[in-house]
């Protein structure tokens, strides 16, 4: 069949390289991609959220899959836009993602919160406000301990969330994004939040929103600066699988997190034909959910889609077929890692159009690493420059997580542009494992 990928990041390199795998795909066309996408399809110059001219390729085109890489587009209710057109044939098109009711889980906080309240599902004590209660909501800061966690209701750009030590910086940060609109609609609600202390890890789960399959598990290292120091950033590199999640653990998440979860979604009634993303907090022996995501993380994806043995559209198709339920997952049992190379500037300002040189010679080589792009762009001339703050996830396999890095980082020494920066310390806390 002809499938459709709409996004551009890492995340989509990694759905298109596994994609491309499968027995099912005929021909990938990438919305808009970059120029790793261009290794496995065609780049097609569309944006995610032009859901007419997405329509309109996807009938001209006999597109039968359409699979959608970001958020932004699900919040907007891509899958709803879809489900009420029809392809040529008169049949409706296999969206993956959730419904925009669906996205919501990521698209408000505050609705998050509540399904979470709802469902029983273990997350930190909060409270909403908004410009109407502003008073009141400054005396619930006043009250709470420290530190305490403040997150814009909406979207933001994975900027939307604070965490203050003291009430003053709470105080004025309330302030910013409500009176101050410091992410526009985003943040004229509000919730505050208790801070939880532990391990964060993400897991993934497929869903059709009454069965599910877990796909991976991953530790996100998300500060610009070695030692996690710094500002945060989209994710400077990944790990997987962790020591730390026993099967006992990952039985718990699955018990307390996400049966609850997937048993809401039916009870609410709530469409869902695709990824969710666990942000979870490990507190002692106790998961915790940080945050949903309505899509897979990125890097997240450079690591878990690499280790998911399975066929991707085959499992894609499960969800619709309703054979999800009886499919077995199986993974690469060797350490994966990703290392993400940034812009010299990233995460603020930076710039683009540097030259990416690949020292190709010594890459080849390099048969346990798969380079994925982010923000890169191919110019007529054939060249490869950068296009975004991060420019490239290198994923490498090894006997540990020790080995994988140091695999990747010896691959990212032979590509070279200006101002390139990563961190070499990523799973630093897991080195010793063997
Ligand atoms: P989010 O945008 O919701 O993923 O939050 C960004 C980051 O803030 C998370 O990855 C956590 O590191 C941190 N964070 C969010 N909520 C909490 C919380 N309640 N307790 C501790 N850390 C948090
Ligand atoms: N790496 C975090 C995210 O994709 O949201």
């Amino acid at each position: 069949m002809n499938i459709l990928l709409l996004g551009s990041g890492g995340r989509e390199h990694a759905l298109a390289w596994k994609i491309i795998q499968s027995k099912h795909c005929d021909n990938l066309f990438i919305a808009p991609g970059n120029a790793g996408t261009l290794q496995c399809g065609k780049n097609i110059d569309i944006s995610v959220n032009d859901f007419e001219a997405i329509k309109k390729f996807s009938i001209e085109n006999d597109i039968e899959m359409i699979v959608v890489g970001p958020e932004e587009p699900l919040v907007k209710g891509i899958y709803d836009f879809l489900s009420s057109s029809s392809n040529q044939s008169g049949k409706s098109w296999f969206c993956i993602g959730p419904s925009a009711n669906g996205a919501q889980l990521e698209g408000s906080k505050a609705f998050s919160k509540k399904f979470m309240q709802r469902n029983n599902i273990p997350t930190a004590a909060y409270a909403e406000f908004t410009k109407d209660n502003f008073e009141k909501g400054k005396k619930y800061i006043q009250q709470h301990t420290l530190p305490v966690v403040l997150k814009a209701d909406g979207l933001a750009a994975g900027k939307g969330v604070v965490i203050a030590n003291t009430h003053e910086e709470a105080l004025n940060s309330f302030e910013e994004m409500i009176i101050h609109q410091q992410f526009g609609e985003a943040s004229s609600k509000v919730v505050i939040e208790e801070f939880l202390d532990g391990i964060e890890l993400s897991v993934f789960v497929l869903t059709n929103g009454k069965d599910y399959k877990i796909i991976g598990h991953a530790k996100d290292y998300k500060r610009i600066g070695e030692g996690d120091t710094g500002l945060n950033t989209g994710g400077m590199g990944c790990v997987s699988p962790l020591p730390f999640l026993t099967n006992d653990f990952m039985q718990k998440i699955e018990t307390e997190i996400i049966q609850p979860t997937i048993n809401g979604l039916q009870k609410e009634n709530i469409i869902y034909n695709g990824f969710i993303f666990f942000g979870l907090i490990k507190v002692g022996d106790e998961p915790f959910v940080i945050e949903y995501n309505c899509r897979m993380g990125d890097p997240e994806t450079e690591v878990v889609i690499p280790r998911l043995k399975n066929d991707i559209v085959e499992l894609f198709l499960s969800i619709y077929n309703n054979t999800l339920k009886n499919t077995v997952i199986e993974f690469d049992e060797r350490a994966c890692a990703t290392i993400v190379a940034v812009s010299k500037g990233y995460p603020g300002d930076y710039e683009k159009g540097k030259f990416i040189q690949f020292n190709n010679s010594v890459i080849q080589e390099s048969e346990n690493s798969i380079i994925f792009h982010a923000g890169t762009k191919m110019n007529s001339d054939g060249t490869i420059v950068t296009n975004g703050g991060r420019v490239l996830a290198v994923t490498s396999f090894g006997r540990n997580i020790a080995d994988a890095v140091q695999l990747s980082k010896n691959v990212l020494r032979n590509i070279f542009f200006e101002g390139m920066y990563f961190r070499n310390d990523i799973g630093y806390e897991f080195r010793s494992e063997s």
